[in-house]
């Protein structure tokens, strides 16, 4: 039997190629940009199974398409918003994702963030690499200690639990959250998690907003003017999860008005691109997506993937089946 035809949109580690290509005909797109929609298209038209990531959008229109011979769309990260599931669904295509591969990681950059924005660590670098620090100085560029106080949790999945975990063991803070549903006694014990009701009850109590729900439709500005003025204003608010949760401009705008403290962004709303005020600003720290960009995590992220790809031509449902 031939081996199924394989399509990686994006260079992937080299332990993770080397198995793919051990039992599928594998094609590794190796630009460093991804495909264009005629190119996914033509894909889709050619390929058993498609491995994309979050930069190929795989749109109702694509995947609705006449003509198409792909059977499972394995996409490399557990977020799956740029795949129409329900377009993927009509088409008889199966969707898996890798939603544990990347929990420590990103539970990581959560804490990375925390601290360099409590800290100022950017706008510190900063200054000494512009040749501007002039030696310690008691009163220079001072903080705000975290310990005790309240990181407050949007949606309450695997990174936000991790992250919580960390926290609380690594900076002593206190942790609250709010997601559509509510975690069971035993999680909300473990932690010493306390429930919100509401997002907005959960934005005024807390010291430190971390973003942790999905993006899409569903969760689209969120975190818009009126959510950001409901925030204290000594309050940081971190996004790990999707740009397009949070109004960027009306976020750079309360940055800019110190209407909040700082923020700590790893994803925006049209990435590449970020705000020239948010770029401007020495409030915000900014990272280039780094979420779940260690060599372990990506590697793990490609066998999860590897082993949907498996379960499926073997016959079997794939673990991280979404669609
Ligand atoms: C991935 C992520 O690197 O998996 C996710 O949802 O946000 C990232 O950490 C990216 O999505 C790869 O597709």
């Amino acid at each position: 039997m031939p081996r199924p035809s394989l399509l990686i949109t994006r260079p992937l580690p080299d332990s993770v190629v080397a198995r793919l290509r051990q039992s599928y005909a594998a094609t590794v797109h190796s630009e460093a940009q991804g495909l264009s929609a005629d190119a996914l298209l033509s894909a889709l038209r050619s390929y058993d199974a498609i491995s994309p990531t979050i930069t190929d959008k795989l749109t109702a229109e694509l995947l609705r398409s006449p003509g198409l011979k792909t059977q499972i769309v394995a996409n490399f990260g557990a977020g799956f918003e740029h795949i129409d599931v329900q377009a993927a669904k009509q088409a008889n295509l199966v969707v898996t994702n890798t939603p544990d591969a990347l929990t420590d990681a990103t539970a990581q950059l959560t804490l990375l963030l925390i601290l360099m924005t409590s800290r100022r660590a950017g706008e510190g670098e900063r200054l000494l690499r512009a040749g501007q620090w002039t030696g310690w100085a008691p009163t220079q560029m001072l903080g705000s200690d975290v310990q005790g106080k309240t990181l407050g949790l949007v949606g309450f999945g695997r990174i936000a639990k991790e992250a919580a975990r960390r926290v609380r063991a690594a900076l002593g803070m206190r942790i609250a959250y709010h997601s559509r549903t509510r975690a069971s006694a035993d999680d909300e014990a473990a932690l010493g998690a306390e429930h919100h009701a509401s997002l907005q009850s959960l934005l005024k109590a807390s010291d430190v907003v971390s973003l942790h729900c999905p993006g899409g439709a569903a969760t689209r500005h969120m975190i818009d003017a009126g959510a950001l003025q409901r925030m204290k204003p000594t309050a940081i608010l971190i996004n790990t999860a999707r740009g397009s949760i949070v109004d960027e401009a009306a976020l750079a705008n309360a940055l800019s008005m110190r209407q909040i403290a700082a923020a700590g962004l790893d994803v925006y709303e049209r990435e590449p691109a970020i705000s020239a005020t948010l770029r401007q600003l020495e409030n915000v720290v900014l990272l280039p997506h780094l979420g779940s960009a260690t060599l372990e995590a990506r590697t793990a992220m490609g066998m999860q993937m590897a082993d949907n790809l498996d379960a499926f031509f073997s016959g079997r449902t794939p673990p991280n089946r979404v669609a």
